[in-house]
């Protein structure tokens, strides 16, 4: 392939087992696509102490340039601290990456059901998260806003729309509160439905199956009947609580890859968190970051049957090899990659 269009990725390894699993990570996407051209940058909690900032312009700059990323994690510290802003929280605002993508499927084994196959659409940039918080009252009452706007609904249903149609994918759950909340969920909901009832089937296309649940409702049936959802678009707080959830059925944190999606940029990055009570012990597991870079494969580059190899690739791993062999990085990506 060509220089000119071989798929670009910006690798941001991050704090803690960051610098574990996206090696990894980095070795299966290189093992699928020899051409990819791969830079390296950086952010998150040693970035900031280094250099008093935790994404710095570079960073920024270079993942626009390759309009793909791979994160790993950042250390959040527990006290405030003067001028440090969390790492991943900055880049999704500076690169607009308003849609989350959260697919989870159930693995073999470590699964507690087979039956699993959702992706959870979260809007990414407002909500309870657009950071509005204040005191009044002297002190006795705390306020948060609680932004919606009819920009950011209609841009994440557009995405959750072009999502269904190239994975094929026919049902849609609004996942709402707008019985408490009809200005704001209202507004939400309407959108949504609204983009795809502008959508024109062809005769022999099948439509889509719009359906929508109060997030209390959607929470018990998470627990209860998680293989009834397809796809789920929802506002951004009612989407971090869902898709953590929903992660318990795709095997927990080890297994839960993301992505952070944009126009013409995107980062993927594990679900989990830096996790330091097992950095640098070799035994953080590698395929929630390996499966974050299949995410780029399908949706950034359009290599559908790469993503696919790599999915296979973890599958077949965990139906075949038992444990003690599946207990370091190091052995679960070389298994991965013995498969590829
Ligand atoms: P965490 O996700 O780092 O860890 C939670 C638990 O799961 C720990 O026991 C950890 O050992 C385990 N775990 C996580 N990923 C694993 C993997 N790949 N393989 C095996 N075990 C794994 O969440 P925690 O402990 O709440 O936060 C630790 C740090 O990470 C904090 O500074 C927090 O702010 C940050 N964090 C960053 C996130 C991000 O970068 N997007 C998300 C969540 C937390
Ligand atoms: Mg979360």
């Amino acid at each position: 392939m060509n220089p000119e269009t071989a798929p670009r990725l910006c690798v941001i390894p991050g704090d803690g087992i960051g610098q574990e699993v996206i090696p990894a990570a980095v070795a299966v996407l290189t093992a699928v696509i020899p051409h990819l051209q791969i830079v390296t940058a950086e952010a998150g909690w040693g970035t900031f102490e280094k250099y008093g900032v935790s994404v710095p312009d570079e960073t920024l700059v270079a993942i626009r340039a390759c309009g793909a990323g791979l994160f790993g994690a950042v250390s959040s510290p527990s006290r405030q601290v003067a001028g440090y802003r969390s790492a991943i929280l900055t880049m999704r605002q500076e690169l607009d990456l308003y849609a989350n993508i959260r697919p989870v499927q159930s693995w073999p084994h470590v699964s507690p059901r087979p039956d699993v196959d959702m992706i959870i659409v979260r809007e990414n940039t407002e909500g309870l998260y657009v950071g509005r918080e204040r005191w009044e009252d002297e002190g006795e009452t705390a306020v948060a806003e609680r932004l919606i706007t009819r920009r950011a609904s209609r841009r994440i249903a557009k995405k959750a729309l072009e999502l269904m149609q190239r994975q094929n994918r026919h049902k849609l759950t609004i996942v709402h509160k707008a019985n408490v909340l009809p200005l704001t969920d209202g507004l939400f909901r309407d959108t949504v439905r609204a983009v795809f009832d502008g959508t024109r089937m062809n005769a022999d296309e099948r439509g889509f199956v719009i359906d929508e649940l109060l997030v209390d409702v959607a929470a018990l049936k998470m627990v209860a009947a998680p293989e009834t959802f397809d796809v789920i678009v929802t506002t951004n707080l009612f989407g971090d609580i869902l898709s953590d959830a929903a992660a318990h059925w795709g095997g927990g944190l080890g297994y839960a890859a993301s992505l952070n999606w944009g126009d013409g940029v995107a980062l993927a990055e594990p679900v989990h968190g830096s996790a330091p009570d097992i950095a640098g012990k070799g035994i953080a597991n590698p395929i929630a970051a390996i499966l974050s870079g299949a995410l780029l494969a399908r949706y950034v580059w359009g290599l559908e049957e790469v993503a696919e190899r790599v999915e296979t690739a973890v599958a077949h791993t965990l139906a075949h090899e038992t444990y003690p062999q599946l207990t370091t990085t190091q052995a679960i990506t070389q298994s991965i990659l013995a498969v590829l």
